[in-house]
C-alpha cells in the first residue's frame, strides 16, 4: 500500500538540541498534521539492544556491526511505527534517521557507499533537516560521559559528513546555535513551506 502520510527526519550532533527541537515541532503540529514523533535507535528489539548492550556500556563492537545494526533497527522502526503511522495520513517526525548512519557510522570510517548499500530497503524520508551546531556548543551542553560517541574529534567527522548531504541538498540546514525558540520557528518555517508545497 502506498504511504499517505509524510516522513521527515530530524538530524544533528549530540548536543545540537535536535530532540527538543523534534519534540516541540511534533506539538506545534500535532493537531493540525496528526504529527507523532519518534526516534532512532527505536523502542524496538534491536534498538533496545543497541541502546542497553553498548551504546552506553563499556563495550564496542566493531563499526562494521554497530552499522548493520543501526540499519536492522531501521527497518524495524519503519515496518513498526513509521509506516502504520504513515499509513493513517499521520505527519512522522523521526529524531535521527539514515543520515545518522552516514554521518557516525561515515565518521567510523566505513564508506558512505556501502553503508547506502545496507540502508537501500529503509525508506526514504519525504523531507531531511539538519539542525547544525558549531561541535564546541553540541559538547559544551551535552553532560560528561552521555554516550561514547561524543568527542570532539568524531563530532567534527560527524558535522563534515551530515554538511557533505547539505551540499548535495538531501539535507535542509538549520542554524542550531541560536536561542531555542529562534531555531524553533525557524524549523517550524521550513516544515511549513514544505507542507504547504508538496499539497
Ligand atoms: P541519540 O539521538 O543521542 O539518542 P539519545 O538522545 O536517546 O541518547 O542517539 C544515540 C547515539 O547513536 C548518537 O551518538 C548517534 C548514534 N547513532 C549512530 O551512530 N548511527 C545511527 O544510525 C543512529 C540512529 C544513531
Amino acid at each position: 500500500m502506498n504511504k499517505k502520510g509524510t516522513f521527515i527526519c530530524i538530524e544533528g550532533l549530540d548536543g545540537s538540541g535536535k530532540t527538543t527541537q523534534a519534540k516541540l515541532l511534533t506539538q506545534k503540529l500535532r493537531k493540525s498534521h496528526k504529527a507523532v514523533y519518534t526516534a532512532e535507535p527505536s523502542q524496538g528489539k534491536i534498538g533496545t539492544f543497541i541502546r542497553r548492550s553498548y551504546l552506553y556500556g563499556e563495550q564496542r563492537l566493531s563499526s562494521i556491526i554497530e552499522a548493520l545494526l543501526f540499519a536492522a533497527d531501521r527497518i524495524e522502526h519503519v515496518e513498526a511505527e513509521v509506516l502504520p503511522a504513515l499509513n493513517q495520513e499521520k505527519l512522522v517526525i523521526s529524531d535521527r534517521y539514515l543520515y545518522s548512519s552516514l554521518a557516525y557510522q561515515g565518521a567510523a570510517g566505513l564508506s558512505l557507499e556501502w553503508i547506502e548499500k545496507i540502508n537501500e530497503h529503509a525508506l526514504r524520508p519525504d523531507l531531511a533537516i539538519l539542525i547544525d551546531v558549531d561541535p564546541k556548543t553540541a559538547i559544551h551542553r551535552l553532560k560528561p560521559n552521555k554516550s561514547v560517541m561524543e568527542n570532539m574529534e568524531t563530532q567534527q567527522k560527524v558535522r563534515k559528513i551530515y554538511l557533505k548531504f547539505v551540499e548535495k541538498g538531501s539535507l535542509t540546514r538549520i542554524n542550531g546555535d541560536q536561542p531555542k525558540n529562534e531555531v524553533s520557528q525557524e524549523l517550524y518555517a521550513v516544515v511549513m513551506k514544505f507542507l504547504n508545497a508538496s499539497r
